[in-house]
């Protein structure tokens, strides 16, 4: 752990890591722009392929655009920055692995800067066509949602059909040695 990171409480910031929807107007500053574009940069990913690039996304007419691919990712509209993760669409199974990671990285790495962030995703393969096409991907590469980044106004899914909120216990979750033998 780097020196001066109460580790502790950085811990503590993962798992209080939410989906954030909606933001501040108030733009993504450069230099922290530049930070997460770096924790993305540095993610690892299968045998090291970095099997990506990024979009940065503030053009409020893109960002539209974006919104209106699909209704559960309306709130696009109004965030004051996106990235597009664009992948190089060789190989699904470890690229959907790895895009999950630098997602997560990006929305913790968000929160321990004091900002918040969400994940948006296109949808089905018309609907990801059509991200595409507002993007400028050609069809040989992949890319299926962005990664909103901004100062939240709230964390709760404000959406008509929201997602049901908190977690499954551990004693749920957790085996020991084989599946379903709960811990003591
Ligand atoms: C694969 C995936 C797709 C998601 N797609 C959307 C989406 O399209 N729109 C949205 O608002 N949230 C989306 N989310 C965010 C989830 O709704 C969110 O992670 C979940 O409800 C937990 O939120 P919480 O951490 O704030 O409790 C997606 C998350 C994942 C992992």
């Amino acid at each position: 752990m780097a020196a001066g990171v109460n580790a502790r409480e950085a811990v503590r910031e993962m798992r209080n890591v939410r989906q954030a929807r909606l933001y501040e107007p108030t733009p993504v500053p450069d230099d922290i722009l530049h930070e997460l574009l770096e924790v993305a940069r540095w993610t690892g990913s299968a045998r090291n392929t970095q099997p990506w690039e990024f979009i940065v996304i503030t053009d409020p007419e893109q960002l539209r655009k974006i919104s209106e691919i699909r209704t559960p990712i309306n709130w696009v509209a109004a965030v004051p920055l996106a990235i597009a993760i664009v992948l190089n669409g060789e190989d699904a199974t470890t690229e959907a692995f790895d895009e999950g990671r630098v997602t997560e990285r990006l929305l913790i790495a968000a929160r321990l800067l004091g900002l918040g962030g969400g994940t948006a995703w296109f949808g089905d393969e018309a609907q990801r066509a059509r991200a595409r096409e507002i993007l400028g991907i050609p069809a040989d590469r992949a890319a299926h949602s962005v990664v909103a980044l901004g100062y939240p106004t709230t964390t709760k899914d404000h959406r008509p059909n929201p997602a049901a909120g908190g977690r499954k216990p551990l004693a749920e979750l957790v085996s020991e040695n084989r599946l379903g033998k709960r811990r003591g």
